[in-house]
């Protein structure tokens, strides 16, 4: 997520701008820029790299200007580089936006304004903001803005600098985070509470449809009918490390949490107004190239891969285009049969695993088209396969990969439904289905998130446990198979993750008295033989925290622990069984002392092989 800062007050906005951003790059950035009003002009410098490439830009020049809005860039559409970075400014460089989110329907704004005579200078989806200002100003910045809110769809957290009204800056909040910081005669705007600790700890917290005006003498809120709204003074209790998490402990707990706003942007923009199909722009693969395909690889590495499983399975259940999910590093050498009629899709949240960017490469060279899903823009696989797929999570900080995995899987889905369309082999009543239950998924994703107190109970009994093991069949095994990475990754416990029909063939015998296991039953289909493999281990006592679906009662007579998940379509079920593991991961990692953000002997991206 990009940083935001602005500043009105008596002080010089530009030394207070710059040193907010730098309490804000722990969240990743690629670019960065001030706009300030200086002697009746809006000034705009912005630099891609580091906040030093635009400290240098600055350098040697003095500011009087006591007003102004920063911002670090995680490029989501159009890459790094000094044009695209924000601020962004109209035509006539008479107002000067700030952006975190993503307007979904900025392709036919632009379109329109285009043909209104304005002249875009960048690739960015927040550019729009910039001109719609412009195109309906007439006296009154409030105003304008909110007919600017009305126009627009998707998630923002916007900041406004206009040269008309230069004692004023207005912002506004829908889906990504954005906070005002109470001064003394001065006013702060933050995307996260670390900017502001140096100036102030009364904020106001903004909520979704709330927008902002600061001026020097005070800061009025209002809801998007220009309705005030009375808001009530957040006092900041925590130091600046805590404050980075968000108040969180741990940089993976904000992440798990913030899974389901990022499964909201994964899929912004990308299904179409009707919920009848999916919108891949970015795929521009031919009709007769899509039909052609008569042979799909899947590779990555670690939770990467366990999304491509997940990949595999609903590919080729929903487009009936054989798949194959491979371990990067085994891929490559295995001398994989690949011709032009082969697709391979590569998964990587940084975009730099040496091993799947070595497998991407040989399968190029066979002849494949490669699909790049990753959450880093202009990463290399992004840059050397010939399609990307975005998953717009957000900077991931913690080692262990939460809502990475859970965007990659939106991501594989809104694959299979593409590939399904296009190649006929879906009902449209099936597809719109899927569809409006994906949809659903970020809600159900939060309201596990609320609803996750079982865990304590299961983590108390059983975090001095030598080894656990996780259980399922069809889609669930794969999850297991993420679920057992997250919790020896950080907890450090030896996990072990098995198809549930596959354990009475020797891995039983490991099952004895006490050892705790997982067993995943979200698929109706292959539930009845999950409860007979929970009689199987219960038979062995072992104690069993199953986990289903809402509504299934049946394995509260044959678990331990039950946890429940949202009903979904059967296919959707990992981006909601993931969740609980996640969490249980997390805590058993806290309640056996291990570094949660960082792990023993593991580093975000493997570069090496
Ligand atoms: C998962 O929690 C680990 N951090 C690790 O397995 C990771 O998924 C793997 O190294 C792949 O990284 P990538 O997605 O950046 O390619």
């Amino acid at each position: 997520m990009c940083g935001i800062m602005g500043y009105i007050g008596p002080r010089e906005a530009v030394p207070i701008i710059m040193e907010g951003l730098q309490k804000l790059e722990y969240r990743g950035y690629d670019s960065s820029g001030v706009a300030i009003i200086e002697d009746g002009v809006l000034n705009v410098y912005k630099k891609v790299g580091k906040l030093a490439e635009l400290k240098n830009q600055l350098n040697g020049m003095t500011f009087t200007a006591m007003s102004g809005i920063g911002h670090t860039r995680w490029a989501t559409h159009g890459r790094p580089s000094d044009v695209n970075a924000h601020p962004h400014a109209d035509c006539q460089g008479r107002f000067a936006v700030v952006h975190n989110g993503i307007i979904e329907n900025y392709l036919p704004l632009r379109e329109w304004l285009i043909s209104m005579g304005h002249k875009f200078l960048s690739e960015t989806d927040t550019e729009v903001l910039s001109h719609l200002l412009e195109e309906f100003y007439e006296g009154d910045l409030v105003q304008t803005v909110l007919r600017v809110i009305d126009k627009i769809e998707g998630s923002f957290a916007m900041v406004i600098l206009s040269l008309d009204e230069p004692g004023t800056i207005v912002a506004a909040r829908q889906d990504s985070p954005l906070v005002v910081g109470l001064g003394e005669g001065e006013n702060f705007l933050a995307s996260d509470i670390p900017a502001l600790l140096a100036h102030t700890r009364r904020t106001y917290i903004l909520a979704d449809g709330e927008i902002a005006v600061l001026t020097r003498e005070g800061v009025q809120v209002i809801d998007q009918f220009g309705n005030s709204v009375e808001k009530p003074v957040f006092e900041v209790k925590w130091e600046a490390a805590q404050a980075e998490k968000g108040g969180f402990d741990h940089f993976m707990l904000k992440e798990i949490h913030e899974q389901p706003s990022a499964l909201k942007d994964t899929l912004s923009g990308r299904i179409n107004p009707d919920g009848t199909g999916v919108l891949l722009n970015e795929i521009t693969m031919t009709p007769e190239e899509l039909k052609n395909i008569n042979k799909i690889y899947i590779t990555a590495c670690g939770t990467a891969y366990h999304a491509g499983l997940v990949g595999k399975h609903v590919i080729e259940k929903l487009a009936r285009i054989p798949v194959e999910a491979d371990i990067a590093s085994e891929f490559r050498y295995r001398d994989p049969m690949i011709d032009d009629k082969t697709l391979l899709i590569v998964v990587s949240q940084s975009g730099e695993t040496a091993d799947t960017l070595a497998a991407m490469r040989e399968a190029r060279r066979r002849g494949a088209k490669a699909i790049a899903v990753t959450n880093v823009v202009d990463s290399t696989v992004a840059r050397e396969a010939d399609y990307v797929l975005y998953t717009w999570a957000g900077p991931e900080i913690a080692v262990a990969s939460t809502k990475a995995y859970t965007t990659q899987l939106m991501a594989m889905y809104l694959l299979a439904l593409y590939f399904a369309e296009r190649r006929g082999t879906m009902p449209r009543e099936e597809l719109k289905t899927v569809i409006r239950e994906m949809k659903k998924l970020s809600d159900k994703v939060k309201v596990i998130l609320d609803n996750c107190q079982a865990i304590d109970k299961f983590v108390a009994e059983y975090s001095h446990c030598g080894s656990a093991f996780f259980i399922g069949r069809g889609l669930d095994h794969t999850v297991a198979q993420e679920g057992a990475l997250k919790l020896k990754e950080i907890s450090y416990m030896h996990a072990e993750a098995y198809a549930a029909g596959e354990l009475k063939h020797g891995t039983l015998a490991l099952i004895i008295q006490g050892v705790p296991v997982i067993a995943l039953a979200t698929q109706q289909a292959l539930f009845e033989k999950m409860v007979s493999n929970i009689k199987e281990v219960k038979a062995r006592d072992a104690t069993v925290i199953a986990l289903a679906m809402e509504g299934i009662k049946e394995v509260e007579k044959v678990a331990d622990h039950v946890m429940h998940i949202p009903s979904t379509h059967p296919v959707l079920a990992p981006i909601l069984s993931v969740v609980p593991l996640q969490l249980l991961a997390y805590r058993m990692a806290v309640a056996r002392g291990s570094d949660v953000d960082q792990p023993r002997n593991l580093a975000k991206s493997v570069t090496v092989e």
